[in-house]
């Protein structure tokens, strides 16, 4: 598995890209599908704190901001997205430099809602990240995960007929445990 600071490398040097997809609104994915689910799931959020775990560039966080939680803290493990994140904070956020599956620096719980908006499968001991979580949270909060679907994962290579028009996507060793790469 690679370790946190390979990853952080990699993740370093998407930030440019990154952050001007994010903040253009072309990523299809949140702006079309997982930002509504997300924030219905979350509810209302006025007067709450939340916890982001991987808030990257910390778009999600100042969505949350702008629907009136009181407090939102976002951790990243990669310097340029909490460097961007900060440079947009208001008074109710604030981002730190951190490795979620490491998170005793903050105290039992404190949080209403913790969120993780595709992050964990970037996390080599996601249950460590559980862990801390819950104990984060305060008695009856919520945890919400959006996560990648294993479909995601599978081979995703095209199969092809004989003159090499695309039939359909290989979805094979669709349970397979293991690293993955894109
Ligand atoms: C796919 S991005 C998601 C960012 C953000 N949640 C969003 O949806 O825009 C995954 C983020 O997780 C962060 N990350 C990966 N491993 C981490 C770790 N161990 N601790 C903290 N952040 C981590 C990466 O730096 C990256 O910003």
């Amino acid at each position: 598995m690679r370790n946190s600071d390979d990853l952080m490398q990699e993740w370093a040097a998407l930030v440019p890209m990154w952050i001007k997809e994010m903040r253009e609104g072309k990523n299809s994915v949140r702006k079309g599908l997982l930002d509504s689910v997300m924030l219905d799931v979350c509810g209302k959020v006025e007067g709450l704190s939340i916890l982001d775990s991987g808030c990257g560039e910390g778009r999600f966080c100042r969505m949350l901001v702008e629907r009136g939680a009181k407090y939102v803290l976002g951790l990243d493990l990669c310097e340029e997205m909490i460097e961007a994140a900060t440079k947009l904070k208001s008074e109710c956020d604030d981002y730190r430099l951190k490795n979620v599956q490491d998170l005793g620096f903050i105290e039992n719980e404190i949080f209403d809602i913790v969120v993780s908006y595709l992050n964990q499968y970037d996390l080599q001991y996601f249950e460590t990240n559980n862990r801390e979580v819950f104990r984060l949270l305060k008695s009856g909060g919520k945890f919400i995960v959006a996560n990648l679907h294993p479909i995601r994962s599978a081979t995703g290579k095209w199969y092809r007929d004989a003159s090499g028009k695309k039939l359909h996507v290989i979805l094979d060793n669709y349970f397979d445990e293991g690293e993955r790469h894109c």
